[in-house]
């Protein structure tokens, strides 16, 4: 059946805020991500606002012809934030101060009532809410007893083990696989949709895209940084064909 494609366009934004000026725009990533037939737009709304601004998620929610998903902690500023611009989804998601990137998944069992009461606040408006949860069980049966019917599993410690050449994976990447394959199916016969994202690249991804649960994966990175690369040939024929 294949997996659908959400495209987190944060490091656009990340780009924007180098200069803290209004461009490159997140707006215009999200269009052209979808004319190019992403399945969904994902940004992470940050504590810190560091790059994604409650004006991109506030426009995003109204020109966004897929879906949108936001990640965010589940603070209630957050949650007020979620059901004033009401995007498709929620993925809640870790955040500590001063990290690079989401590290790891949320810790449901330590986080139990927060998240349950984050869900029946968004379902009354058809948000869905989804968590992002390591490749762990205990971690998912818990998300289940929640009222949460969607997860994304964290793939950043396969995507860590996995070298550029498949072929020669090592043991841990191997067991991290078959770990997120086995925890895939079992959370789907749970009646979970599972999602999986972090870390995926042009290489890694694939085995996972075969895992038949798994129905749509997040990707920014890798996408954000191949396109500066692809399109950084055409951007400077441009500026040489203007300045000539
Ligand atoms: N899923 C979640 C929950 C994330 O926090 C991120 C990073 O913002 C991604 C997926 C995408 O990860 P990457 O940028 O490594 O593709």
């Amino acid at each position: 059946m294949g997996c659908k494609l959400g495209v987190n366009i944060d490091h656009i934004a990340t780009l924007r805020e180098a200069r803290k000026i209004d461009e490159p725009d997140p707006i215009h990533a999200a269009v052209i991500a979808e004319l190019a037939g992403a399945h969904g737009i994902t940004v992470h709304l940050r504590g810190d606002r560091r790059h994604i601004k409650e004006r991109d998620v506030e426009i995003l929610s109204k020109i966004v012809k897929t879906r949108l998903n936001i990640e965010m902690a589940p603070t209630d500023e957050m949650k007020d934030i979620a059901l004033k611009v009401k995007p498709n989804m929620v993925t809640l998601v870790p955040e500590n101060p001063g990290e690079i990137t989401t590290t790891g998944g949320l810790n449901v069992i330590e986080n139990e009532s927060r998240i349950r009461d984050f869900i029946s606040s968004l379902k009354n408006l058809g948000i869905k809410v989804s968590i992002f949860i390591d490749p762990d069980m205990n971690q998912i049966e818990h998300a289940f007893k929640t009222g949460c019917r969607t997860i994304e599993i964290n793939t950043a410690k396969y995507s860590d083990l996995t070298p550029i050449d498949l072929e020669n994976c090592g043991k841990e990447s191997l067991s991290e696989f078959e770990k997120i394959k086995e925890v895939a199916k079992l959370s789907h016969k749970m009646g979970f949709e599972v999602l999986a994202g972090h870390g995926l690249n042009y290489r890694n991804v694939i085995p996972i895209a075969d895992i038949d649960e798994i129905v749509e994966l997040n990707i920014g990175h890798s996408i954000i940084g191949r396109a500066s690369l692809i399109g950084l040939e055409m951007a400077v024929r441009e500026m040489i064909s203007l300045i000539s």
